[in-house]
């Protein structure tokens, strides 16, 4: 083979590969979400007087726009890929609650599956998802150091005493439906999110569903340690 056919050969071999490896990616993440998740999330803070209570009603999907300054980059790229529900009923759990005399029970088939990214998609879409900083200045970077909590003062504290179960599940068959899931949110969100969005839910959603329960660090920092705990046993 003279050097002409090899190089035509390494130049056949070379397209190949991107043949192969292109599809899997994005030519333009931002266009792409615009595209296919704008049309449920907003990849855009809504103006003030748009933030309503009907906007939140008619909600179909939590926020995007604050998603680099919620979750850890690595459990997005792989959620995407894989996703698996988080709320448990729904982003707004009235509309797929059925109400019975045995109490409420989630209508699983009105929820629906979300879409499913290839490995290229998805690190493209979540490598543009982290670069969307809404609500940065709510972040106090650093501000949370791991600390042991022992399981049964931790769940005792997240149930009765601070009545977070009520609305959330520290396991995964245990605990109220309204809030999304805590038992993996220590993988999921970034440790000075969830301090943050403790500390002043209506800051970060001014029509979110969360009381504000005026907790101070310190309890704020108890809390965390325990999803913490229950987090790495996933
Ligand atoms: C048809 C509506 C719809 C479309 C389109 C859609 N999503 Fe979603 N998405 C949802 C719903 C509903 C949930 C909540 C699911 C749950 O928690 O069980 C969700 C959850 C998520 C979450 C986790 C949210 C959380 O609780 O923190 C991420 C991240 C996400 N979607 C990203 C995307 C991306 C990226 C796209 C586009 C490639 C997309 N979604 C397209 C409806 C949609
Ligand atoms: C009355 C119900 C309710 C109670 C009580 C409650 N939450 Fe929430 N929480 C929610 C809802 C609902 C959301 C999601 C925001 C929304 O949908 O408006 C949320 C969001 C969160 C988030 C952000 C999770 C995410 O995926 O963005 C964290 C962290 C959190 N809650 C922790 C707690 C902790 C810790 C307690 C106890 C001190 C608590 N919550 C008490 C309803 C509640």
């Amino acid at each position: 083979m003279n050097n002409r056919f090899r190089k035509a050969g390494m130049f056949r071999w070379t397209v190949c590969l991107w043949l192969f490896i292109t599809p899997l990616a994005i030519a333009d993440p931002q266009r792409y979400a615009e595209q296919n998740c704008a049309g449920c999330h907003a990849l855009n803070e809504p103006a003030q007087e748009a933030q309503t209570l009907d906007e939140r009603i008619g909600r179909k999907a939590p926020p995007l726009y604050y998603a680099g300054s919620k979750y850890r980059a690595e459990w997005l790229e792989q959620w995407l890929q894989n996703p698996r529900r988080i709320h448990p009923g729904g982003t707004f759990f009235g509309r797929h609650t059925v109400v019975t005399d045995d109490g409420d029970i989630i209508d699983e088939q009105a929820l629906g599956a979300h879409l499913t990214l290839t490995a290229g998609q998805a690190r493209d879409v979540s490598g543009y998802l982290m670069t969307l900083k809404g609500r940065k200045e709510l972040i106090r970077e650093g501000e949370y150091t791991p600390k042991k909590v022992s399981r049964k003062m931790g769940a005792l504290n997240f149930g009765k005493f601070k009545g977070c179960r009520a609305c959330h599940r520290d396991e995964e068959d245990y605990g109220g439906v309204s809030g999304p899931e805590l038992y993996t949110a220590y993988q999921r969100l970034q440790p000075e999110y969830i301090a943050a969005y403790i500390r002043d839910p209506q800051r970060w959603d001014a029509r979110s569903l969360m009381p504000d329960k005026h907790l101070n660090d310190k309890e704020i920092y108890k809390l965390i340690n325990y999803l913490n705990l229950i987090g790495a046993a996933q």
